[in-house]
């Protein structure tokens, strides 16, 4: 019963989507189990890049199952639009190849007005969202008057559903962001148009996986956002509404936790953060601005330049311990090729003192300052290198600390966007 979880470990955009389109070739479903549409994980097959913010990446392989699992929040016309943008590029998207789950709760009109008057109203204090809705979308699950993709085969059940939800949701519009309310009718006739045309992937996804585990089939799951984005062990508040570590797949996908085999955590080389909060080994200087455009750091979902800065082993050895990570994959090594000196950081100055443990409330993290180890760097080019033999000596060398520091194996290493560009150096299936 091999379920290998992806889970990013810093705040997302650590190369997910490449890792899960990789190792698809071994997997009979890949799932996706919580978060939405902020995602935006890319592929590069060839000259093609394809960005996927819902569906899972494993959708451009032939003869693989998709499945939106019931942990996700889904803006139905933002999938439909995705399945479009697929299908023009000439990859199959139906009922026999995506399914999405009559659990996941829909991201409605009146979440993404929401997401943009609580950020408007935080003012400087915002937390830098992707404005798609998601918290709101979530806040809804959780206060028990969510709706859910399933409500949507049953019209009466949505519509009630509906009122229910605009009698509360339209006097918080009004009244607290003094912003336009929604019309119960126009949001009913919009949403039963996507019924219509996603019928065909609605499905009890927990029966469909509690069989393929039976029959012995490969799962791999893939994650959305990064433990640091984390509801629950991310830099609260500014994190994601939803629990993107690995824990969140068994939730996510409702499958058992024991059947989880493997938990794969990709490692960005270095770091990034898009959005606001604490982020101790960041650069704000010529080298920073150097890794955010050698590494192409602007947001796949909203554009957006992303913070870098240096790995930090405080951060990752976190992520470690709250994933259960049985290996790392490491990204965009590239990126690093030609910098004359690498730091790592590994451990906090705070107070006085030094700690290694990683807090996870913004407040306290935003006193943390970072404590480095530093690595000669290596001139000769790594893009490209598909045989770790091939690597620099100083490559080799930065692998190796961040392996021992971490205690976690190294079982794939990256070095370019494309598909081919990486090496696999033990298989987690
Ligand atoms: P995700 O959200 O975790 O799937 O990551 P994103 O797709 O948002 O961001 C990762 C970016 O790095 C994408 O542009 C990828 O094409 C790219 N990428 C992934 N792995 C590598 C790598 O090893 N080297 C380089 N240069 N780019 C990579
Ligand atoms: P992938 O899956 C990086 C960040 C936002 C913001 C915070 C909350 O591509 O790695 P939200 O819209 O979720 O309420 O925003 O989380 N964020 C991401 N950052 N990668 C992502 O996804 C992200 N999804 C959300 O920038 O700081
Ligand atoms: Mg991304």
């Amino acid at each position: 019963m091999p379920v290998v979880v992806i889970t990013g470990t810093q705040w997302g955009d650590e190369g997910k989507g490449k890792v899960v389109d990789v190792l698809t070739e071994k997997a009979n479903i890949v799932a996706r189990y919580q978060g939405g549409h902020n995602a935006g994980h890319t592929v590069v097959i060839k000259d093609e890049t394809y960005i996927l913010h819902m569906i899972p990446s494993g959708i451009l392989h032939k003869g693989t199952l998709s499945i939106i699992g019931n942990g996700t929040v889904v803006e139905p016309r933002n999938l439909l639009e995705e399945i479009d943008g697929l299908r023009e590029k000439g990859i199959e998207v139906s009922g026999d190849n995506l399914l999405l789950s009559k659990g996941a709760h829909l991201i409605m009109p009146y979440h993404l007005a929401l997401d943009a008057g609580t950020e408007k109203k935080l003012g400087k204090d915002k937390i830098g969202t992707t404005g798609r809705g998601i918290g709101p979308a979530y806040t809804d699950k959780m206060a028990r008057r969510g709706i859910k993709a399933g409500d949507l085969l049953f019209p009466e059940i949505f519509r009630e559903k509906l009122e229910k939800n605009l009698a509360y949701t339209n006097a918080v519009l009004e009244k607290v962001y003094g912003i336009d309310t929604f019309s119960v009718d126009a949001v009913y006739n919009e949403f039963m148009g996507y019924a219509e045309m996603l019928r065909e992937h609605i499905s009890d996804t927990g029966v469909v996986l509690g069989r393929a585990l039976e029959g012995g089939e490969n799962i791999l799951v893939e994650g959305a956002q990064g433990t640091l984005l984390d509801i629950d062990h991310g830099t609260y508040p500014y994190v994601t509404s939803s629990s993107a570590s690995a824990g969140g797949a068994a939730i996510g996908l409702g499958i058992g936790p024991t059947k989880i085999s493997n938990v794969l955590g990709i490692v960005k080389a270095y770091t990034t953060r898009v959005g606001e909060g604490p982020f101790p080994t960041e650069l704000n200087d010529d080298l920073g601005a150097h890794i955010q455009k050698k590494g192409g750091e602007f947001g796949a979902t909203t554009g957006r330049p992303r913070r870098c800065g240096w790995l930090d082993m405080v951060a990752l050895r976190y992520a470690a311990r709250v994933n259960g990570l049985t290996g790392i994959v490491i990204t965009k090594l590239d990126i690093l090729d030609g910098i004359d000196e690498i730091n790592i950081c590994t451990e906090y100055e705070v107070d006085g003192g030094r700690t290694a443990d990683f807090p996870n409330t913004a407040a306290e993290l935003e006193q943390c300052r970072p404590v480095y180890e530093s690595l000669p760097g290596w001139k000769e080019s790594t893009a490209g290198v598909m045989r770790y033999e091939d690597l620099p000596e100083g490559a080799k060398q930065y692998l190796k600390t961040i392996e021992k520091m971490l205690g976690v194996e190294i079982q794939v290493i990256c070095t370019g966007p494309r598909r081919e560009e990486l090496m696999v150096l033990k298989n987690p299936f």
